[in-house]
């Protein structure tokens, strides 16, 4: 029913903001045309500044063949948005009564054999898909911020999902180079997410107690296990730091520390102090460099880390 996912040559990327941006560069660069579908026009500019920042890390990452700027279309027509698009993914704000009535367009205005994605962080398609006439097609394509750069995609279907549109954006999404996940069940939240919240969650505590500063938090991180979290996830760096006995010698020797006392993952109060400690915190590390600096400097230096694994593979 679906299309094979290799003879897709055009993708509608809808919303302008980080997500909607950031795909839109994505797709660019793996050689599609692509349709930016912007709420306003006047949004344009900003569309622009998304992509052009992201075309830069592409570039050094290595455009695909026939990748160019010039295959980009604009638009503030839906319709026209989605004509011809062989996938579509929505990055629309996070509100419910925004995404259900969209999808309630294109429900009715996207042919039923192309698959429509949705980027939310915190929503289930359950709920997105609700009003949608055509909701076999709809899917959750959850990435990673920015989503030009990190390859994660979390892929899972609501209640009304046909399992064969699931296996198929799976299919697209590695075809146009990512790395999908398809979670195994729909859950508040996704894998990676929840993994970061409870790491958000400990980092609030430690702040709310006066243990440490943000920018302890993120020192720690940094030069501890970030850099191993680029080659090895927590499970097989906890295997292979236990020698030749792996996991097991983990776990048998080390499995009563799992009940001591060090983690809290309860979510802290988020009283006006801990906000203030964290803004505050946040802030001296940024000193005086801009957002736009920041996040140009995270990206060059993410691109020599995916650079570097790509070299030494
Ligand atoms: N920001 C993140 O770190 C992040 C990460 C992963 C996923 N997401 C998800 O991606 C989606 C987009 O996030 P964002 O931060 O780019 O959002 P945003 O609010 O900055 O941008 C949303 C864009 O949607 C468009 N829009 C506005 N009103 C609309 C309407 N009524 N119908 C259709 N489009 C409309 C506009 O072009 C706007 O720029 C959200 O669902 C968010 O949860 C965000």
């Amino acid at each position: 029913m679906y299309p094979d996912p290799s003879s897709i040559t055009r993708v509608a990327s809808l919303g302008a903001g980080p997500i909607g941006g950031g795909w839109t560069a994505h797709f660019l660069a793996r050689g599609y045309d692509v349709t930016a579908y912007i709420h306003d026009m006047a949004e344009r500019d900003a569309l622009m500044d998304i992509v052009n920042t992201g075309w830069i890390s592409l570039t050094a990452l290595g455009l695909a063949e026939g990748a160019s700027l010039d295959r980009l279309t604009i638009t503030d027509d839906i319709e026209k948005a989605v004509e011809d698009a062989g996938f579509i993914q929505e990055s629309a704000p996070e509100r419910l009564d925004i995404k259900q009535g969209l999808y309630e367009t294109l429900g009715r205005i996207v042919p039923a054999d192309v698959v429509i994605a949705s980027s939310t962080s915190g929503m289930t398609m359950t709920d997105i898909q609700a009003t949608c006439a055509t909701p076999e097609r709809t899917v959750i394509g959850h990435p990673f911020n920015p989503p030009y750069l990190l390859p994660l995609v979390e892929i899972i279907g609501g209640k009304k999902t046909d399992p064969a549109a699931v296996q198929w954006a799976n299919d697209f999404y590695a075809h146009a180079g990512k790395a999908p996940l398809v979670m195994k069940k729909e859950i508040p939240g996704f894998v990676a997410t929840r993994l970061q919240e409870a790491l958000w969650r400990e980092a609030l505590h430690m702040v709310a107690n006066g243990e440490a500063t943000p920018e302890d938090i993120d020192n720690a991180l940094i030069n501890g296990p970030a850099p191993r979290m680029a080659v090895q996830g927590q499970c097989m760096a906890f295997h292979v730091a236990c020698g030749a006995g792996g996991m097991a010698t983990n776990l048998d020797q080390f499995g009563p520390a799992l009940k001591w006392p060090w983690t809290r993952l309860e979510a802290p109060e988020l009283t006006q102090e801990l906000r203030d400690r964290m803004v505050n915190g946040c802030n001296e590390i940024a000193g005086d460099r801009h957002f736009t600096d920041m996040a140009v400097d995270r990206d060059r230096k993410i691109v020599a880390i995916l650079n570097a694994l790509r070299d030494s593979a």
